[in-house]
């Protein structure tokens, strides 16, 4: 039999389903909702914000913990303006823009065209969607603004808007956000600009020197940090897959000239081992190599995920070169370079000053939220025809579920609740606990289930007498009697 849930129309509808149940179970609200929300900016709810934290601790430990020569640090959203012109990011951080001249609409050239690829593949229009996809691929990579116009031209692309192809030239539009800073500085004033970072990386890149001297670095070795960009983004749709405000996890590895080739490649494997160590299946990743490389790139590709839109970019490993340290020596006019005193085995000499390449890898936090929640999401029939009945599940794996264990009293007397809450006493330093007493055990189930609880505890008459529970696990349903003391052990050998 055909599998229909591949489909796209179907890819659809689970996506939406996804985005609803986010909602529905805590997890993901839009922002400012009351006043109708902010276009392309989300809020994290009670279990979303849990489900992230967890995501961004296992990167944080596989990067810092579980490397030698890979530090943390946390810098500042606001930098000094000339960190964007430095980094190219006031000059080059464009993207080519269309207006609809009826609707008064602006939309990003690519995601335009990708809308378009996106509805000819929902229609069966397979083919299509990939020529013109191609199409765009190439003209893209010239800068081909007038081909890129033909191009929606001549495959009658309309504005979802005004349902019109009255399109006006393509410009280029800068993505950065730009604020006053204190009362002397007027933001008009294009040379006092503050900006809202576009990327955590250029805050990794200003503070090399005094990470790598105050902690004694020596290259090879890498920075990493977690925090939040925010960009401009015209058309930004697909929920939390393309947002204003979002969080990247970037880590800088800072290497000798020359070596950048074997690095890259490291560090493509080593990222996606890490996508697979979290069960994400192997092969629901891609890599896509970009046709054009971004200002300060000599190699980079894409580790995509197949999201319900289709394989879409999670991950950018990119070979950076010297070209932001250097930038930042040119404009700050201090060094930017690193003494090696390694020995060149080619010269017998050590390899002396030098400023060192970079390979980047950055993930957006909001992206793998959305890749291993529409992963662990599944509908589930569970009915008989004389009975029918139903779950969802969120089936995480235990060390990203936002509940570790929760613990339900059978009724709520007989001293059931206080062994129930002891129970938790317990556990509770360890790991994510939840106490519930309301409704039938079997729909206390279906709650933990569709938060992604790994483990439900129940506590019995049977409890009072020798001192063991029912676990229940989420993925088998099925239930065993436990000793209370065990429970605990249980559930860190299953986070891990
Ligand atoms: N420092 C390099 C850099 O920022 P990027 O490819 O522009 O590279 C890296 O962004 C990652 O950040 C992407 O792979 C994606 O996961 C995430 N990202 C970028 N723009 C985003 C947006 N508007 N909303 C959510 N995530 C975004």
């Amino acid at each position: 039999m055909a599998n229909d849930s591949n489909k796209p129309a179907s890819r659809q509808a689970r996506f939406q389903a996804i985005i609803s149940h986010c909602k529905e179970y805590g997890f993901i609200f839009p922002s400012s909702e009351i006043y109708d929300g902010l276009q392309a900016v989300y809020d994290y709810g009670q279990w979303g914000s849990e489900l992230k934290k967890n995501i961004k601790d296992y990167w944080w430990k596989s990067m810092t913990q579980l490397h030698d020569n890979i530090v943390g640090i946390d810098a500042a959203i606001f930098m000094h303006p000339t960190t964007w012109k430095a980094s190219g990011h006031v000059d080059n951080f464009n993207d080519p823009m269309i207006d609809n001249k009826d609707s008064k609409k602006r939309y990003r050239v690519d995601h335009l065209i990708e809308g378009f690829a996106d509805e000819q593949s929902a229609t069966g229009n397979e083919q299509l969607a990939k020529d013109v996809l191609a199409s765009m691929d190439a003209l893209i990579a010239k800068d081909d603004f007038a081909g890129l116009k033909k191009l929606i031209e001549d495959n009658k692309i309309k504005c979802p808007i005004s349902g019109t192809s009255n399109w006006t030239d393509i410009r280029q539009f800068n993505l950065m956000f730009s604020t006053e800073f204190g009362s002397t500085v007027s933001a008009d004033d294009e040379n006092n600009k503050v900006y809202l970072r576009p990327e955590t990386a250029q805050g990794i890149f200003v503070n090399f020197l005094n990470v790598q001297k105050t902690g004694r670095m020596r290259i090879p070795f890498g920075i990493a940090q977690i925090g939040k960009a925010f960009r401009n983004e015209i058309v930004a749709r697909q929920f939390i897959f393309r947002m204003r405000e979002f969080e990247q996890m970037e880590m800088q590895f800072f290497i000798r000239p020359g070596t950048q080739k074997e690095w890259y490649e490291k560090w493509k494997v080593t990222r996606l081992e890490w996508h697979k160590s979290l069960d994400m299946p192997a092969e629901k990743y891609r890599y896509h190599d970009h046709v054009k490389l971004a200002h300060y790139a000599d190699a980079a590709c894409d580790i995509e995920f197949e999201f319900p839109i289709g394989f879409k970019e999670l991950e950018g490993i990119h070979s950076r070169t010297d070209f932001d340290l250097k930038q930042h020596q040119e404009y700050s006019k201090k060094k930017m370079q690193y003494f090696d005193n390694d020995v060149d085995p080619a010269t017998g000499k050590p390899y002396g000053n030098y400023i060192p390449y970079v390979i980047e890898t950055s993930i957006g936090l909001d992206r793998m939220f959305l890749a291993v929640m529409s992963q662990a999401y599944e509908e589930q029939d569970l009915g008989t025809p004389e009975k029918p009945d139903s779950r969802v599940v969120l089936k995480f794996q235990p060390k990203l579920a936002p509940i570790k264990l929760a613990v339900f009293p059978l009724i709520k007397r007989d001293g059931l609740p206080e062994i129930a809450k002891q129970i938790i006493d317990d556990c509770r330093s360890s790991f994510r606990c939840f106490y519930e007493e309301k409704d039938a055990i079997g729909k206390r189930y279906r709650r933990m289930d569709a938060l992604g609880t790994p483990f439900c505890v129940t506590v019995d008459h049977q409890s009072k007498e020798d001192n063991t529970v029912t676990i229940r696990h989420r993925d088998s349903m099925e239930q065993e009697r436990v000793a209370i003391n065990k429970l605990k052990e249980i559930v860190l050998n299953a986070i891990g």
